[in-house]
């Protein structure tokens, strides 16, 4: 509890109650600020405003604590898998083994797309940016279940999650195979959940793929990773989209169209081409100058945060999986010279110091996907895979909010006031 739980804000002749969560900062309930004072809020980027209640994942920016249900990101990253946390996420506890053995089935069992949609991807040019092609095909995947439509329907609403859960590293992997020009692989049920979506990404008909496991545990690690992270840009775009009723499959290629900005999910992909661009450490400095140069577009992409004003803990898994990446695959990439010398300068220099500007779960992704073998624009995808199990919850978790509305923000009106229209021959 905080020192001003229970308490109530008082604004004119109003108060306002202060509601507590079980953690984090107390909110000031406003449902009634517009009726009982005529004006609005005013908050453009959401930086002071729950839109929502929610039990799914608490962030402290402060601390750099990121916890899903109440269990530390570092500790599911270490222990846990994909799956299991897929399951606690949208089910609120860890399964017992029958329960994570039944989840894994019901998902494989998803796995295949209905046939005609792989002639969805022909239409598309072949360098068509496979984060196009993934918000083309998830649209269009309401076009294929109309059995999971129904969102009033708990039981359809499950299948829907289960469908999207399941047939995203299937999109996926056949985005990444069209934009090669190589035949698409069916899914293969006895691999596991991340060792399919790695055959399907990079194995041939024409041979046996043997999955290196691990490539496979540090897949899975990064999918934990990106799995949900609060009210961040495309969950609350997928949150408005569903507030108006919307099918879950539009919903979630709402989600993907957001996410892909490069201030958001593509910033992985922005990332890395920010590395190749600075190549050597000996450049960082020029770099450096410019992300403070408020006369420059260019930012430190993978640095800076919304909530986070600490090291984002998810940055410090992903730099530790670097150097297993690195080994297991016996390669090197300067570049990650390259990221650890920036992100030493860039921390010890007062501008990124007073602005709290740490590296995010951006910064170091790209290096390990590009030594798995996705070429950049791969990237964002991924980070859409991941974060798909994490809309769905938070998107079940609304429907079945009782307190949930459509979402309709209000504006500061700076336009012209009313006036009378002028013919054409008067102007
Ligand atoms: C993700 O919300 C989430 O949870 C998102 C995410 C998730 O899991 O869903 O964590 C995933 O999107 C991570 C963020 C990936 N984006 C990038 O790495 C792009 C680079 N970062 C920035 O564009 C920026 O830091 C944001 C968008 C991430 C956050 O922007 P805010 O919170 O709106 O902060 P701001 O733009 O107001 O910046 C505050 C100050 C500004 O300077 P002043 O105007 O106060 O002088 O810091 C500066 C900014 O110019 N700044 C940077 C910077 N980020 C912020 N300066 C240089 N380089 C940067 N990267």
């Amino acid at each position: 509890m905080s020192d001003t739980t229970g308490q109530t804000l008082k604004i004119g002749e109003k108060d306002y109650p202060v509601r507590s969560g079980s953690v984090g900062p107390d909110v000031v309930d406003i449902r009634k600020f517009y009726a009982q004072s005529g004006m609005f809020t005013y908050d453009p980027g959401f930086t002071s405003t729950a839109s929502c209640e929610s039990a799914l994942t608490y962030i402290d920016g402060d601390e750099g604590v990121l916890l899903h249900r109440g269990y530390p990101i570092g500790q599911l990253a270490e222990q846990s898998s994909f799956m299991e946390v897929s399951y606690l996420l949208l089910n609120g506890e860890l399964p017992s083994k029958d329960e994570l053995d039944k989840f894994i089935y019901t998902i494989s069992r998803h796995t295949m797309l209905h046939e005609q949609l792989a002639q969805f991807y022909r239409g598309f040019r072949r360098d068509a940016h496979p984060m196009a092609v993934m918000c083309g095909v998830v649209g269009a995947l309401s076009a294929f279940y109309h059995d999971s439509t129904d969102i009033a329907d708990p039981h359809q609403r499950m299948i829907a999650s289960h469908r999207l859960i399941a047939k995203m590293p299937t999109i996926a992997a056949m985005a990444y195979k069209y934009s090669i020009g190589q035949p698409f692989l069916y899914p293969d049920n006895s691999l596991s959940y991340t060792g399919n979506f790695l055959r399907m990404t990079f194995g041939v008909p024409a041979e046996q793929y043997e999955v290196n496991p691990a490539v496979e545990r540090a897949m899975d690690r990064i999918f934990i990773l990106h799995a949900d992270h609060e009210q961040n840009a495309s969950t609350s775009t997928v949150r408005l989209a569903g507030s108006s009723g919307a099918n879950p499959f539009a919903c979630i290629a709402a989600g993907i169209a957001c996410l892909w900005g490069p201030a958001h999910g593509g910033a992985n992909e922005a990332a890395l081409n920010m590395l190749r661009e600075i190549g050597t450490p000996d450049k960082i400095p020029e770099y450096i100058a410019r992300a403070k140069d408020k006369n420059d577009p260019f930012r430190l992409m993978g640095f800076g945060h919304r909530v986070y004003k600490n090291y984002d803990p998810r940055a410090t898994v992903m730099q530790k999986t670097v150097r297993e990446v690195f080994d297991a695959l016996n390669v090197q990439d300067p570049l990650f010279e390259t990221a650890l010398r920036l992100e030493e300068i860039a921390l010890s220099d007062d501008y990124f110091i007073e602005k709290k500007l740490f590296p995010n779960v951006d910064f170091y992704s790209g290096v390990i996907l590009s030594a798995i073998g996705f070429p950049t624009t791969m990237f964002t995808v991924l980070f859409a895979l991941a974060r798909t199990v994490g809309w769905v919850a938070q998107w079940n978790e609304m429907i079945s909010d009782p307190e949930q509305k459509i979402g309709r923000p209000r504006q500061l009106y700076t336009g012209p006031t009313q006036r009378d229209y002028v013919p054409l021959g008067q102007r």
